[in-house]
């Protein structure tokens, strides 16, 4: 064992203790009334940034929540790592589904982590993926085996869309110059099967508003006559999917990147089981559009959902009334080549059209991003891959992920640099839903990894 694995062996518990104080700072970015805790997560992160020896960690104001930059050099002469995460979480609601309460982490045994998972908010997405990277750094801080400069910007926005982070990216661009992106922001396919996430889908979020009458009415007296925005959102709804589950917008799939048969056959290749995909969800059979596997439709395939629909009355009882209005929020999934702005634009003048004389529509845009796809050619993925075969004695196997983190194509375009998308998540650990939980087994088995990542890295570069 080198002395970075024992250094780490030996703090093992202090470096899972250290992630529960985070833990129970809860920044969620999303909710104002959280703003001094996303704050204080902010000042924790930058601190230890500073104990594990960076040369500098500041807390970089923005026009929203702030962003935690840190840095330690070791010479020109090395090759530079940029390492991103996130201190922000989703929202914990609705907390009484959570079994403990989501800001007071508690170690718990599940089938898949023997070993014990830690459930809390943020503890998969992605204070524990995150905090991986500062415990390796002092890991390898400690025992004077940094093999590459590294640069840390650790936001506190992603869960809300990042709109402030292009921007600190246009202004810091020479700050943040680097010869890679390294984010643990996703996940592995199984703790036996390791894997590199090569691919994100882009992001479209749209909210709906249908207006018929100008006030409540009475069912009985008007129902019949006049339009219910209800039924007629429900109707333009349904309507947004053919038969075979594609996507019925004029235009939505002209630029989607079409992959060659022998692309989707290594694609294939990729283990997934349909009965353990259906039954870890409850569900006796799936659905999707027509002419592609499930795996396929995750991942290069865009998507429409409606994410949450409303009007009317929904409290206890019956009241008898049609609505003047009905809401629904609508995210669209994106491929290559497939661009936000220019879906959001289709989907409005689509939504728009299709909407009866009887009723008005209104189409509010919310935040977006570009889809990406990553190398596994180059050196940064090859170095992440023997990294993982170290510590988890088999190749990782490439493929592309169905979430999106927005900045990585950014990080592309702004700094013109690549990603490598070390993720150690599972799809079960329930991010962003209650009781989700980050397996002590991944977060470990991520402080691991994380050095020899630079160690392969600054090999494949001398
Ligand atoms: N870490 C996730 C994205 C993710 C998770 C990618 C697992 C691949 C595997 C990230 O925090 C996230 O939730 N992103 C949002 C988008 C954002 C604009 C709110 C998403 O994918 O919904
Ligand atoms: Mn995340
Ligand atoms: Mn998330």
């Amino acid at each position: 064992m080198s002395n970075t694995q024992v250094f780490i062996e030996e703090n093992k518990d202090r470096f899972l203790n250290e992630l529960l104080d985070l833990l129970r700072i809860p920044s969620v970015s999303a909710d104002s009334k959280f703003k001094d805790d996303v704050r204080k997560a902010a000042g924790f992160i930058q601190d230890k940034l500073l104990a594990a020896g960076a040369d500098k960690a500041e807390v970089m104001e923005t026009s929203g929540h702030p962003i935690v930059y840190g840095e330690k050099m070791v010479s020109d002469n090395l090759p530079t790592v940029l390492v991103y995460g996130h201190y922000d979480v989703q929202p914990a609601d609705p907390y009484d589904l959570w079994d403990s309460p989501p800001f007071e982490p508690v170690i718990k045994e599940t089938e898949l982590h023997p070993q014990g998972a830690i459930f809390a908010r943020g503890s998969c997405d992605d204070k524990g993926q995150m905090y991986m990277h500062i415990k390796a750094f002092e890991a390898m801080m400690a025992t004077d085996s940094l093999a590459c400069n590294v640069k840390f910007i650790i936001e506190g926005e992603e869960e809300v869309g990042s709109d402030n982070l292009g921007v600190f990216l246009e202004d810091n661009k020479e700050m943040l110059k680097a010869d890679i992106v390294l984010v643990s922001d996703t996940g592995i396919i199984a703790n036996d099967v390791p894997s590199i996430t090569v691919g994100l889908r882009g992001l479209s979020y749209v909210e709906v508003e249908v207006t018929g009458p100008n006030r409540d009415l009475h069912s009985g007296l008007y129902g019949g006559a006049v339009p219910n925005p209800i039924n007629i959102l429900a109707e333009m709804i349904a309507s947004l999917k053919n038969e075979d589950q594609s996507i019925n917008i004029p235009g939505f799939y002209d630029d989607v990147v079409i992959l060659t048969e022998e692309e989707r056959a290594a694609m294939a290749k990729a283990p997934f089981d349909l009965q353990d995909f259906k039954d870890s969800i409850g569900l006796r059979d799936v659905e999707g559009e027509e002419g592609f596997s499930s795996m396929e439709r995750t991942s290069i395939r865009p998507t429409l959902d409606v994410n949450g629909i409303w009007g009317g009355y929904t409290g206890e009882g019956a009241k008898t009334v049609i609505a003047s209005k009905a809401y629904a929020k609508i995210s669209m999934r994106l491929v290559p080549n497939q661009d936000p702005d220019k879906i959001t634009k289709l989907f409005q003048e689509h939504f728009t059209s299709i909407a009866p004389d009887s009723v008005s529509v209104k189409v509010t845009p919310h935040h977006g991003g570009q889809p990406a796809v990553t190398p596994t050619d180059s050196p940064a993925y090859k170095a992440a891959a023997q990294a993982m075969k170290d510590t988890f004695g088999k190749d990782p196997v490439p493929f592309r992920g169905g979430g999106s983190i927005p900045i990585v194509a950014l990080f592309e375009q702004i700094l013109g640099s690549k990603t490598v998308l070390m993720g150690f998540g599972l799809d079960s650990d329930a991010i962003h839903s209650p009781n989700e939980h980050y397996g002590l087994f991944n977060y470990y088995k991520g402080i691991e990894t994380i050095p020899l990542f630079y160690k392969y890295f600054a090999e494949m570069n001398g």
